[in-house]
């Protein structure tokens, strides 16, 4: 292990060329006062013999080695597990640049807060140094990063997530740029005092983003997207903000490609918000009657886009692994990723079994009958609680995916044929519709409605504007954004199709009427083929909609043709209530509002 006393100005190793950076880690290292500093190489040695010691300070139970080899389970603090919206802050100079949508401290005031809370924070813990590329090393479309955290934890869990290490360091040189990413868990350790399962801080948590200086400093928290900040933190808030400076895309979007039975294959990214099934979609296994087709995957959460010359925009998925929520996986929602977790994952608050072994909610029709649940307590079935927390997840390195597509890795990334984004509607939005035109589809998605879970508000079935399902994670005000977009259909000559779909229509019955999951291959096949040229399409006030005929139906003959209308339909006073429901949301950001969504939204109007 190479240790480095902190008192000394130069705190890196001989091979560590870059002096910004060495400057930069010496000066944190001032500030923090860890015990050691210590610089990750990425190799697979340093992640074993991190997991060991995990094991041993209790963070991790390493699973059974028959039944999940090379695996493990952490627990965190039940305070700590999840994204902690109300604390993130995006903190440009001006306040109309971070938007109605962002929590906004002005930069001076978030800066002397910060330092306060970063000052001496490391005591008695390892500040460990992650340099990590966000997307293939070396391609046009990526971009470096190095957090500074005192989680081993998250040091782990970058290796999985990212391309990280020694290799990393060699694409830097001496003078490459980089993002920084300062993270404490905020629970410094008194010389003897005993460490805890998950330290984290219980009472502060910032997660906040610099836009003029492309900064991120996180403190307090130990989980997801608040601590592995090369996810939502880098690949989303900054480099949307990098997006919009210089003329790409970062986008909260899978990327899948699909192939017909004859034809070429095509590369779709698609937005849906949290807890619709992104990375389901992104792993979609045929149904039976689709000899031929073929999904594969690029990535699950998130793409950095950019136009290239031969007039196309080319995608990349910036992170080399998934995190995903682990309950409702199982062999009929996801085949491939439950092939995928059966070995060298990390699991973070799924219950164990007594053999050893994890489980969740929705992994089998019978749960066991006795379980460790995810916050170290006996649980039995009819017992009340659920055994995984409903944010559980696991993390797990793509080349594990059985669907990987092979140009998952490729430097140029894949070339986008058709946008999607949807959300989860019960009412007013029809299963698939294609928009007649860039600009329409920018309406489509910047009115993007998601209805609450039961999990993410005490109120149920409230409909959440998430436009592009960026709501969270647009680094600067959300009208500046969709100007972006609007401009960014100029940047290219093959413009993408967008098209909207929505799984989650329900009948009168309140029950959803279409089954989802693999049978979304019926309207990826209509969306493909429309790319093509091959597919009819119908008009309707919104765009082209497909007629019953126009999808394959075998196999699936519950969905009647009366059944398909009804997942179709317009009602003229839903929309109604849906447009004023628009204007709403618009007159929010209206300081800055493109005209061309007013514009559409009148048209609409107009259309019922
Ligand atoms: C995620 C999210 O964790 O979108 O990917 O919340
Ligand atoms: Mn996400």
């Amino acid at each position: 292990m190479n240790q480095f006393n902190t008192t000394t100005a130069d705190t890196a190793p001989a091979y560590v060329k870059h002096k910004r950076l060495k400057d930069w880690v010496a000066k944190m290292a001032q500030l923090c006062k860890p015990e050691r500093i210590y610089w990750s190489d990425g190799s697979q040695e340093e992640y074993d013999r991190l997991c060991k010691e995990m094991v041993a300070s209790g963070t991790f139970i390493k699973l059974n080695p028959k039944l999940r080899p090379n695996s493990y389970l952490a627990l965190s603090d039940p305070s700590d597990v999840a994204r902690v919206e109300d604390r993130t802050f995006i903190c440009s100079a001006n306040k109309d640049d971070a938007g109605p949508n962002n929590n906004w401290i002005a930069p001076d005031e978030m800066r002397a807060t910060l330092r306060k809370l970063f000052d001496g924070c490391m005591r008695g813990r390892t500040m460990y140094v992650v340099p990590f590329s966000m997307g293939p090393l070396g391609s046009r479309i990526s971009h470096i990063g190095v957090e500074i955290s005192d989680s081993p934890y998250v040091v782990v869990n970058m290796r999985i997530m990212t391309r990280m290490g020694n290799k990393v360091l060699d694409v830097l040189g001496a003078d490459g740029g980089f993002v920084p990413c300062m993270h404490s868990v905020g629970m410094p350790l008194d010389p003897g005092q005993k460490d805890v399962r998950w330290p984290c801080n219980k009472d502060q948590k910032y997660i906040v983003h610099y836009p003029e200086t492309h900064e991120i400093w996180s403190y307090g928290s130990g989980y997801g997207g608040n601590a592995l900040l090369g996810k939502k933190c880098f690949a989303l808030r900054i480099a949307s903000i990098m997006g919009r400076d210089q003329g790409w895309l970062a986008e909260h979007m899978l990327i899948l490609g699909v192939k017909p039975p004859q034809g070429q294959k095509l590369y779709i990214a698609a937005a849906f918000p949290s807890a619709c099934g992104k990375t389901n979609f992104s792993m979609l296994i045929p149904p039976e009657n689709f000899k031929g087709w073929k999904v594969t995957t690029v990535g699950d959460d998130i793409a950095w886009i950019k136009p290239h010359k031969d007039g196309r925009f080319y995608a990349i998925n910036p992170e080399a692994g998934y995190f995903g929520v682990a309950p409702g996986t199982s062999d009929h929602t996801n085949l491939n990723a439950v092939t995928m977790l059966k070995q060298n994952c990390i699991f973070t608050n799924v219950a164990l079994t007594p053999e050893g072994d994890v489980w969740w909610e929705g992994m089998t029709s019978t749960p066991p009958a006795k379980l460790t649940d995810w916050q170290g307590k006996e649980w039995t079935p009819d017992c009340g609680r659920p055994a995984a927390h409903p944010n559980s997840r696991f993390t797990v390195s793509s080349t594990q995916c059985p669907s990987l597509d092979p140009a998952w890795d490729d430097p140029h990334g894949v070339p986008i044929s058709a946008f999607i984004f949807g959300g989860r509607r019960s009412t007013a939005v029809p299963l698939v519709y294609e928009t007649r035109s860039w600009d329409e589809g920018v309406y489509l998605a910047a009115t993007m409605g998601s209805e609450t879970t039961a999990a993410a508000t005490a109120q149920q079935g409230v409909v959440r504007r998430d436009p592009f399902a960026m709501l969270p994670f647009c680094g600067y005000n959300m009208a500046d954004y969709f100007n972006h977009w609007l401009k960014m259909g100029h940047a290219i000559v093959h413009v993408p199709k967008i098209f909207g779909v929505n799984w989650f229509r329900k009948g009168a019955d309140g029950k959803f009427i279409w089954p989802g999951f693999a049978e979304n291959m019926r309207v990826l096949k209509w969306i493909v083929e429309r790319c093509l040229g091959r597919a009819h399409a119908a008009e309707s006030p919104l765009g082209l909609v497909p007629d019953y005929k126009d999808l394959e139906w075998k196999g699936l003959e519950e969905i009647s043709a009366d059944k398909f209308h009804t997942l179709m339909s317009l009602d003229g006073e839903t929309w109604k209530q849906e447009l004023a429901s628009h204007s709403e949301f618009f007159d929010k950001l209206k300081q800055r509002l493109p005209r061309e969504l007013t514009e559409r939204r009148e048209r609409l109007q107009s259309s019922f």
